[in-house]
């Protein structure tokens, strides 16, 4: 987020733009939690994680008259143009206020899941599966010397990008997604196939699904077959929203806060930026919160064929 901030600033200024940055997000947006930013602004955050102008949920933005508060306060600072930065929530909003108030937006994809429509990668994810590769590099170093299977949960609510990308990379036993029935079943089948084939320890990546902790109900259901086996649980929890973004990241950011600033400067109003086969690509913003971005099945394949 914060190099993405930093190209936003630095991309207006370049265009000698007034630019603002609004604090919390659509909260500081009704608050007036509303600054005027320099260059110097965002000088030594990029590469930081987490984002300096802070985030939140926000029910009131929900509301007709959150939106118009919202509005109210641009419009008092004189701001005629709206960057917002994240995932399907921010875009819902986003949607609501060019629709009733009319003012231009351009949505930049951030979260960690990666599963918004119109782009191949948000910003935040590449560095999000890295850190849990470090994580699975290290956990193998004991499911090896102890012979040990180990589930490790990632994030994903809904979406299995960070699961599958993980499992590919970690070299994966088996995966399970929260786009795919797998059952805990078929996770016992995996593992009497691996203890047939004599590995001697086994890792399995577990997307969180609607409830942190689905790891430890899998394990349970394991352990009551393969009795004889060792099997921990990890999860990763939210060390995978944090850290110093990767190279990926940064370059992803950078490149989409400079399009979105030429977008808004091109009389673009209400779409996402994103990018598509290493090139920037713009789609309605509607159609970042509506369409899907379905996983690609081959990926599956990839971690079942190499997993032998
Ligand atoms: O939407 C991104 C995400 O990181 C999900 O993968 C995860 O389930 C969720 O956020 C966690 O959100 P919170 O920290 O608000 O519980």
């Amino acid at each position: 987020m914060n190099a993405c901030i930093r190209a936003v600033v630095r991309s207006s200024i370049f265009y000698e733009l007034e630019i603002y940055g609004i604090y919390r997000g659509y909260q500081g947006m009704i608050d007036d939690k509303i600054e005027a930013m320099q260059s110097w602004s965002v000088s030594n955050i990029l590469q930081k994680g987490g984002t300096m102008l802070k985030s939140d949920r926000c029910e009131a933005f929900k509301t007709k008259e959150g939106r118009a508060k919202a509005f109210q306060n641009l419009t008092k600072h004189g701001i005629d143009g709206l960057i917002a930065i994240g995932g399907d929530g921010t875009f819902s909003g986003a949607t609501k206020l060019f629709e009733e108030h009319g003012i231009p937006i351009i949505g930049i994809p951030g979260t960690i899941d990666n599963d918004i429509y119109g782009t191949d990668f948000t910003i935040g994810f590449d560095t999000a599966v890295n850190t849990v590769l470090d994580a699975i590099d290290k956990i193998r170093d004991t499911a090896d010397s102890h012979g040990r299977i180990f589930f490790v949960e990632v994030m994903g609510r809904d979406s299995g990008y960070i699961a599958i990308r993980s499992a590919i990379g970690g070299g994966a036993e088996g995966v399970m997604l929260p786009e795919h029935n797998t059952t805990s079943q078929d996770i016992i089948n995996y593992l009497q196939e691996d203890i047939r084939r004599e590995k001697t320890f086994s890792i399995i990546v577990v997307a969180e699904k609607d409830t942190p902790g689905n790891s430890m109900v899998l394990a349970e259901e394991c352990r009551k077959v393969l009795t004889d086996k060792d099997i921990r649980v990890t999860i990763l929890g939210h060390i995978q929203r944090g850290g110093a973004p990767s190279a990926q990241d940064r370059i992803l950011a950078s490149r989409l806060g400079l399009a979105a600033v030429e977008a808004l400067k091109d009389g673009k109003k209400n779409e996402m930026v994103g990018i598509v086969n290493n090139e920037v690509h713009f789609v309605p913003l509607i159609d970042s919160v509506k369409e899907n971005k379905p996983l690609n099945p081959d990926l599956l394949r990839l971690v079942k064929i190499l997993s032998i």
